[in-house]
């Protein structure tokens, strides 16, 4: 047992918590899910119960739980110098973060904004491309593109860019300069036709050029000298993992330098090894003009984000009077950029990155075993960022409507799940998904345990539809 009180921990977060994204009135006859501790790919429940963390917490704890050493990192700094700000002054851990980041980031992206967060990485983002562009004499660049059903987070800036109608109208007006283009779900490709007669679903060279030019498209359409940006991930996280097609990434940079448009790479959850490398667009082999990170950096030891940006979109910052009138209090936390360099000295003793490499052809190859259960349309990912797609019958790829999505989900597969000793992710917010996304240190036997318990659940579910 924990030797936490149960039922007080439920009297308080019951009558004074506010929860994130939650419905609040299910917990009227449940208990609020309560963990405790953590080791490793394993968590624990105030009533004792141990689960596997099949999500990293919210794709964060990268280095696993229960570190020591990150927790002693955090309290030596803390020690020294718990918070000063960087509001033009430096300290030496954000300093020492910001060159070793520079490092690993892709080609000359190598000026560091920290933030508090993902959201505000994004928000950061966009600022900083507005004000680019005014100081290049190009003030009506100020537009976002991105992708129907990606979350970039829920400030009003970052929900803006979200492409999920449906976290977006109780908080209209938002911010109007913002448009949505398809994204990269080949599963769900349209129904069109390649120039040999393909269907596009079938070629996935076709069908990375037809998402890319969805964006010159609209780059087009809004008029190429009012548009700042495109923000994309490198695996879109929302709808459930999809990966670039092959040669996506390198024709949206084509497009967006024919139009003077900046590349944002949203790598909040991609970065620091989730997909087996420092950063995503390192594994797909593109240039963003800026990465926004947050999550992985310090395997959520401590909250901590960053926008990357590239010498050139820093240029004009570092002229005459100029100032980027942007900033956090608690961007780039002493005690948060300490833990992170101690994140990163694991990363590289433990090779993390090599672990993920080396073994997510394991991680597919287990998942994709549950193929074979009819309510399993698609299995898709990369790195250790996997969804899987559920469907009425995989031979038709017809999926629920939204109250059978909502019995499936809600009313069984969450719970089930949990009940069975496996925290992962089961998303409606494209079509019904179930994501994973453990910590860097699972290995075989870990997989083996979430497909067993994935089996088991999908077949009850299975049967009760
Ligand atoms: C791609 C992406 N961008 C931004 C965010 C927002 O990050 P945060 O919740 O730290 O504000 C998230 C969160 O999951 C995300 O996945």
């Amino acid at each position: 047992m924990s030797d936490y009180d149960h039922d007080a921990l439920q009297r308080a977060a019951k009558d004074h918590l506010w929860l994130h994204f939650s419905r609040h009135g299910a917990y009227a006859d449940h208990d609020v899910p309560t963990i405790v501790r953590g080791d490793g790919v394993h968590i624990e429940d105030s009533r004792g119960r141990r689960y596997i963390d099949g999500l990293a917490g919210l794709f964060v704890v990268q280095a696993g739980h229960g570190r020591e050493e990150l927790a002693e990192a955090a309290a030596k700094q803390a020690k020294e110098l718990a918070f000063f700000p960087l509001w033009t002054f430096a300290h030496p851990a954000a300093a020492e973060l910001a060159e070793r980041i520079a490092d690993l980031a892709p080609g000359d992206l190598d000026r560091v904004f920290f933030t508090s967060g993902g959201g505000e990485a994004v928000e950061t983002a966009w600022k900083a491309a507005k004000q680019y562009f005014k100081l290049q004499g190009k003030p009506l660049k100020t537009k976002v593109i991105s992708r129907q059903v990606a979350y970039h987070g829920t400030t009003h800036g970052a929900l803006s860019i979200t492409g999920i109608p449906a976290l977006k109208q109780v908080f209209e007006p938002l911010v109007p300069t913002t448009v949505h283009v398809p994204n990269t779900n080949i599963y769900r490709a349209p129904d069109l036709t390649t120039p040999d007669g393909r269907p596009l679903s079938e070629d996935p060279e076709a069908f990375g050029r037809w998402a890319a030019d969805r964006i010159e498209e609209a780059i087009l359409a809004e008029g190429p000298d009012t548009v700042a940006a495109v923000f994309l991930e490198p695996v879109q996280n929302a709808g459930g993992c999809f990966p670039p097609p092959p040669g996506y990434f390198q024709r949206v940079r084509e497009i967006c330098d024919r139009h003077d448009v900046l590349l944002v790479s949203d790598e909040v959850i991609c970065a620091f090894g989730r997909l087996g490398e420092m950063f995503g667009a390192t594994r797909y082999g593109y240039q963003p003009d800026m990465i926004t990170c947050a999550k992985g950096l310090t395997s959520g030891y401590s909250p901590l984000g960053a926008m990357i940006a590239s010498n050139k979109v820093m240029a004009p910052f570092l002229e005459g009077t100029t100032s980027f009138t942007h900033g956090y209090t608690f961007g780039g936390h002493p005690v948060s950029a300490a833990v992170a360099m101690a994140n990163l000295d694991i990363f590289e003793r433990e090779k993390l990155n090599e672990h993920v490499r080396e073994t997510e052809g394991a991680f597919r190859g287990t998942l994709e075993k549950l193929l074979d259960l009819p309510i399993v349309g698609d299995v898709r990912g990369d790195g250790y960022f996997y969804g899987i797609e559920l469907v009425k019958d995989s031979a038709t790829k017809e999926s629920f409507d939204d109250a059978e999505s909502e019995r499936l989900l809600r009313g069984f597969l969450s719970g089930a799940l949990w009940e069975a000793g496996l925290y992962c992710r089961a998303d409606d917010r494209g079509d019904p998904v179930i994501q994973l996304s453990p910590p860097l240190v699972a290995d075989q036997p870990v997989f083996d345990e979430i497909e067993q318990i994935l089996r088991s659940v999908l077949t009850e579910a299975q049967s009760r539809l």
